[in-house]
């Protein structure tokens, strides 16, 4: 009887659903609910069976379907059309619909009549997994093909190559996959804190991995089904080091582990660029080969005569211009073979070289600069908004992670117009991407919990009109969608238990010192001055991450210095600050704290002292300091000082007097 119960709630319960409004992610361009449902009883997989029952209609009309990726779908009592002007139109109408339906356990489908408008906003929405820190096998990017698919996510950009592995075969250098992709330990971050040794694959124990060209063109064909596009990503020229470590002569010392980066000034180094390029090439289908181009560290070019004569025999000024020389011959080559080059924004710095297509990561400014010239395109994915890698949620009920805090909401909130509206053809800005760097991610199902489900918040703002956007309805498909994905054998981040910021940066606090003024005896840094010199006494404290803005810093000298005056004697039972923690970022807590009063800003007498040990834990860490009396005052002093071993940067928030 209980089990007859249970099923006939099942069934009840997928009947109503069935005819919810679904809140599909992301969210079409237009919707319009009409009455009755579709419903048929299937046979085998539903999606299958689904494909099987639709009518694809194709249509050249270019006014009602402006891109190949839009589509109009209608589902009514008598049957499903899906029309658009090519087959990627029809698959994500069909990617629609697998939203929309709802199977009974006694395999009766149904799906509520619907008029669906729908078309993307950008043409490039992105994900990419960085494969270098730690790598992740085929099956791994398969799967989560399949998940992008669903979310209408149509570019996948596989950082390939980085100091931690080289992933990929290239049979003209065999090195690079039986050494350069292998290590001594399966972590990357005991391995990088370590001697970042590389083994031969072949030794006992050895920890990496790469794709073989069978794998990658398996891959390659499995994306395109779905329509995506698999980007690949060779860096240079910097992050560099594996490289270096098995073909030391294309460094500029000649000697690996000296540097990371390429040598510019050899022509070895750009007859080995182009024969790897060729490879990948004759492999990768895409439009775009990533060149990487951040982060080159431009010290060794300055000691080198190879890349002194460069310099000189070709007019440039300085190293940032030798790596725009550089990264324009690698882009003439790459145009020569009808391909374009695609670079994170530091290409820029030594000017923009031709035809090349800025990735900002970097905040905005180099994509913005990149798309006000006229010339060039750009998508957007700047760290702050679109940095997969940072916590999601409390750091303290988290697998350790680099640092920040982007949960699902910062990610959604993001514009990519935000900062160049108006000012640049809009088709220039070709979209946006989400980024999951892996140094602290070695476990698939912790990749899988980093990645879903804020890239689902990427995907709306790369797909959704802005005006159809809202939290609110977003996050709560986005609860639907993780449980989709738990009973398809993910490990999506379980949203539902999401706590959100630090409960203390939530709300405004009040207190005796609010708006008081505060004279610094150490100054904060510019670039974290959290709002200036009112940081510290207007009621906003910080969140996760002391980038958040309410945190303000303090790195030269290494300590904290200010006075508050209350304007006049006052009662004090407590004064208290917090401090924050972020190893990856060289930010620590306080080795001493005091508090000195003065009636006259003159004369002080110390009020309390307290010295700390710091330690490193792996964790964002926060630590209240305090004092707690009484006595009276109308000058209040306050000094931090960093750790002599530790050194490195002092950030409080508020400086909370009662
Ligand atoms: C980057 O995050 N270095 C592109
Ligand atoms: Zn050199």
């Amino acid at each position: 009887m209980r089990i007859l119960m249970i099923i006939v709630l099942v069934g009840q319960f997928s009947w109503v659903c069935a005819r919810e409004r679904v809140r599909i992610i992301p969210v079409p361009a237009s919707v319009e609910w009409r009455k009755g449902e579709y419903k048929a009883a299937i046979h085998g997989a539903p999606e299958v069976w689904l494909r099987e029952q639709v009518e694809v209609v194709v249509s050249p009309d270019r006014m009602r379907f402006p891109s190949d990726e839009s589509y109009r779908l209608e589902v009514s009592p008598a049957g499903i059309r899906v029309e658009a002007r090519h087959e990627k139109g029809h698959f994500y109408g069909l990617q629609t619909l697998a939203q929309l339906m709802k199977v009974s356990r006694s395999g009766v489908m149904r799906i509520p009549s619907v008029r669906i408008a729908d078309s993307p906003r950008f043409a490039y929405r992105g994900l990419m997994l960085d494969v270098s820190r730690h790598f992740y096998p085929k099956a791994f990017i398969l799967k989560q093909l399949d998940a992008m698919a669903r979310y209408k996510l149509n570019t996948l950009h596989l950082h390939l190559t980085d100091a931690a592995g080289w992933r990929l075969q290239i049979d003209r250098y065999p090195l690079l996959t039986e050494v350069a992709a292998w290590r001594t330990h399966r972590e990357w971050k005991p391995w990088w804190n370590g001697d970042r040794n590389y083994l031969h694959r072949d030794t006992p124990g050895a920890q990496g991995g790469f794709y073989s060209k069978d794998d990658m063109r398996e891959i390659i064909r499995y994306a395109a089904e779905r329509h995506i596009t698999i980007i690949p990503e060779i860096e240079m020229p910097g992050h560099s080091e594996e490289v270096l470590a098995v073909y030391p002569e294309l460094s500029c010392t000649g000697m690996p582990y000296h540097h990371g980066e390429f040598c510019p000034g050899k022509d070895t180094t750009l007859a080995f660029i182009k024969n790897v390029l060729t490879e990948v090439m004759d492999l990768f289908p895409s439009r775009f080969i990533h060149i990487g181009g951040d982060e080159a560290n431009k010290s060794s070019w300055e000691k080198c005569a190879d890349c002194q004569a460069r310099i000189h025999d070709h007019g440039l000024h300085n190293e940032k211009e030798l790596q725009s020389w550089f990264v324009s011959q690698v882009g003439s080559f790459l145009r020569q073979n009808g391909r374009r080059l695609l670079g994170w924004d530091e290409i820029i710095e030594g000017g923009i070289p031709a035809g090349a297509t800025v990735m900002s990561w970097r905040g905005e400014g180099g994509g913005a600069a990149a798309l006000l010239t006229g010339q060039h395109a750009a998508i957007m994915s700047p760290g702050e908004y679109c940095y997969l890698d940072a916590y999601q949620d409390a750091p303290h009920t988290q697998p350790e992670a680099i640092g920040g805090f982007t949960p699902l909401e910062k990610i959604y909130s993001y514009e990519p117009f935000g900062t160049v509206a108006h000012r640049v053809d809009r088709d220039s800005m070709l979209g946006v991407q989400a980024n999951l760097w892996t140094e602290y991610v070695s476990a698939e199902a912790h990749a899988e919990t980093m990645l879903w489900p804020r890239a689902m918040a990427l995907s709306e703002i790369g797909w959704s009109k802005a005006e159809n956007k809202s939290y609110s309805l977003f996050r709560k498909a986005a609860l639907r969608e993780v449980d989709y994905l738990k009973a398809m054998a993910y490990r999506p981040f379980e949203l539902k238990n999401e706590l959100g910021n630090r409960p203390a940066a939530k709300s405004r606090v009040s207190h005796k010192a609010l708006g008081k003024r505060v004279a610094y005896l150490a100054p904060y840094a510019k670039v974290y001055a959290a709002g200036g010199d009112s940081a510290l006494t207007d009621g906003w404290r910080g969140g996760w991450t002391y980038g958040d803005g309410r945190w303000q810093g303090f790195i030269s000298p290494r300590r904290l210095e200010l006075v508050i005056d209350l304007d006049q004697v006052t009662r004090l039972k407590s004064v208290a600050l917090d401090f924050i923690q972020s190893e990856g970022a060289e930010v620590y807590l306080p080795a001493g704290f005091t508090v000195e009063i003065s009636e006259d800003g003159e004369s002080y007498t110390r009020l309390y002292h307290q010295q700390f040990e710091v330690v490193k834990t792996g964790a964002v860490a926060f630590r209240t300091c305090e004092w707690k009396g009484r006595a009276r005052a109308r000058f209040v002093k306050i000094s931090a000082q960093s750790s002599k071993e530790l050194g490195g940067w002092i950030f409080t928030d508020e400086v909370i007097v009662e």
